[in-house]
């Protein structure tokens, strides 16, 4: 362990604080009073500051918008809000949560779905942790895709200028408060906010010398595409009239007879898939033979999932990797098969490339999908594999995607990888970006897997270590030049698993899972 005493160097600056914050920080009137004074002293370009206030540790604030209830401060710090016009039609809400205690470290986190939702749980988790964290709102407030009516720049906000605006404005308001520049940058999201790393690197390679792009919604359009299309296959937005509908209680049939036949792939019969593209699943199997009752598939919901679980090509293109096996089980028949069409796409295709409020979904198809490719509205695509300027100024770049995502395909990660690393002529990307497939984790968090490892707030079984925390292995690897080799999540049950950095494999043992060439 050559590198063990510069780990510990960060943990003791990670960990002694919040240890003792609990007696030493609950209110410093110091602190209080330097923060109040932002409110007159402040004054950044195109920027309006909206309020300044300082919360005390272990309290509660008001968030702006409804998307949450209440925000949580394990910090005490200094919270700024402002708002930012991008142009003379659009502009960003955002927060600058200033802990008292920082370490030189800024950290940007990003948006979910078609959000619109500042992350007050990624604000509180990085100010926590001791960075300067800023977060917006993408450039309108909820999770639908209305406000994109008739703006093309409240798009270009969301498509790839707000995180930029959140890295210029907040490293200033930052230099503000300390007194003096931040040393390095961070950005953390999922999601949305996996493509909105993914946007920065590509665009911006300067504003942040890390990024954690978890479970990214690169390759945007096809994603929601895709999405259309495996709800459509089960017969959105009419699954009444359709023979290929298949109820919640079918979907459990079909999580099982997946398992059935996949879970053991692996050497261990536990309800996770390690690897979903070793699963050639056949539907056939639960085909109704007439002795069967209702525990049986028709033909139409057969050939349906035969549908789902193969990638989507169209005109001998791949628009998208299948869904996958395995994903289904977290929510039967959940987000993109209920019936419903699902609401992204929906939301996309009305506001954003129709223009059309009353688009009839039940005409959805193909053609929609090649109009989206070719309006891609402020560049929201995201899928260019070169990623040359973020690599040579030193950027570290860190992905993960778990391997029952029921929302985007975990097979879209290795394709971006393969993506960069063809650009790139690098056979190898692990100098500068690493992806780490994760089994049995849902979309971002949660499921049966060891899916904690500190990607985000309110993953509290992750230990504050680098081995188990990406955040902070992001920062080792960015300050002290040790990259992640693997990373360590916990269960719900507190059960530890190694994940595996593409192209390796997660390999039983006969003992455990460890990685493997
Ligand atoms: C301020 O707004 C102007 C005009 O929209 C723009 O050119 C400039 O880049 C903005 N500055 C920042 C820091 O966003
Ligand atoms: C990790 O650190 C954060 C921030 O200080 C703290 O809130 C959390 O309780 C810690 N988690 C563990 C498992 O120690
Ligand atoms: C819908 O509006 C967006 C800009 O807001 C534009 O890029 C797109 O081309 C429009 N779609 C159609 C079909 O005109």
């Amino acid at each position: 362990m050559e590198f063990s005493g510069f780990n510990i160097k960060f943990l003791s600056k990670l960990l002694t604080v919040p240890l003792l914050s609990s007696w030493s920080y609950h209110e410093n009137s110091e602190q209080r009073a330097k923060c109040l004074s932002l409110k007159s002293t402040l004054t950044l370009e195109n920027t309006t500051i909206l309020d300044v206030s300082y919360a005390s540790a272990g309290s509660t604030v008001k968030p702006h918008g409804s998307c949450v209830p209440k925000a949580f401060v394990n910090a005490p710090l200094c919270r700024v809000q402002f708002s930012t016009k991008t142009t003379a039609t659009s502009s960003i809400r955002a927060e600058a949560w200033l802990p008292d205690e920082w370490y030189g470290r800024f950290l940007g986190v990003g948006n979910g779905g078609l959000g619109g939702c500042i992350s007050y749980r990624d604000l509180d988790y990085g100010s926590a942790l001791h960075f300067a964290t800023v977060g917006s709102n993408n450039g309108h407030d909820g999770d639908t895709g209305r406000p994109f009516l008739g703006n093309p720049e409240v798009l270009n906000d969301f498509a790839f200028r707000s995180i930029h605006v959140e890295a210029v404005i907040g490293k200033q308001i930052v230099e503000a408060y300390y007194g003096k520049p931040h040393e390095k940058a961070y950005y953390l999201g999922c999601s949305t906010g996996g493509r909105q790393g993914t946007q920065s690197a590509l665009k911006f390679p300067t504003d942040w010398d890390g990024i954690i792009a978890g479970a990214p919604a690169t390759d945007f359009n096809h994603l929601l595409h895709w999405s259309g299309m495996v709800g459509a296959a089960v017969g959105a937005p009419n699954p009444s009239s359709s023979p290929a509908f298949i109820p919640p209680e079918l979907w459990k049939l079909v999580a099982g007879e997946i398992l059935n036949q996949c879970d053991s792939i692996d050497g261990v019969r536990d309800g996770i898939i390690t690897e979903p593209d070793a699963c050639d699943f056949r539907p056939e199997a639960l085909l109704c033979t007439g002795a069967d009752g209702e525990k049986c598939l028709s033909r139409s919901q057969v050939e349906a999932l035969r549908k789902i679980y193969s990638p989507l090509y169209e005109n001998g293109e791949l628009i998208y990797p299948r869904f996958d096996p395995g994903a289904e089980n977290i929510h039967p028949g959940g987000v993109l098969m209920s019936g419903k069409f699902p609401a992204y796409t929906r939301d996309w295709v009305k506001y954003a490339i129709l223009n059309d409020t009353e688009f009839d979904f039940s005409n959805y198809g193909p053609e929609h999908g090649r109009l989206a490719e070719d309006v891609n509205p402020g560049g929201i695509a995201t899928f260019d594999g070169d990623l040359s300027a973020f690599r040579d100024r030193g950027g570290k770049f860190l992905t993960y995607h778990g391997r029952a995502d029921d929302l985007i395909a975990s097979g879209n990660s290795k394709r971006m990888y393969d993506l960069v690393s063809r650009t790139l002529a690098m056979p190898s990307l692990d100098a500068f970006y690493r992806l780490f497939l994760v089994p049995g984790m849902e979309h971002c968090t949660q499921g049966p897997g060891a899916w904690a490892f500190g990607q985000r707030g309110g993953t509290d079984g992750a230990r504050n270590e680098s081995s188990h925390n990406l955040l902070l292995a992001l920062v080792d690897w960015v300050e002290g030049g040790v990259a992640p080799d693997t990373i360590t999540g916990t269960a719900e049950d507190g059960a530890t698993r190694v994940h595996c950095r593409y192209p390796m494999r997660s390999v039983w043992d006969g003992n455990a899972f460890g990685c493997q060439a």
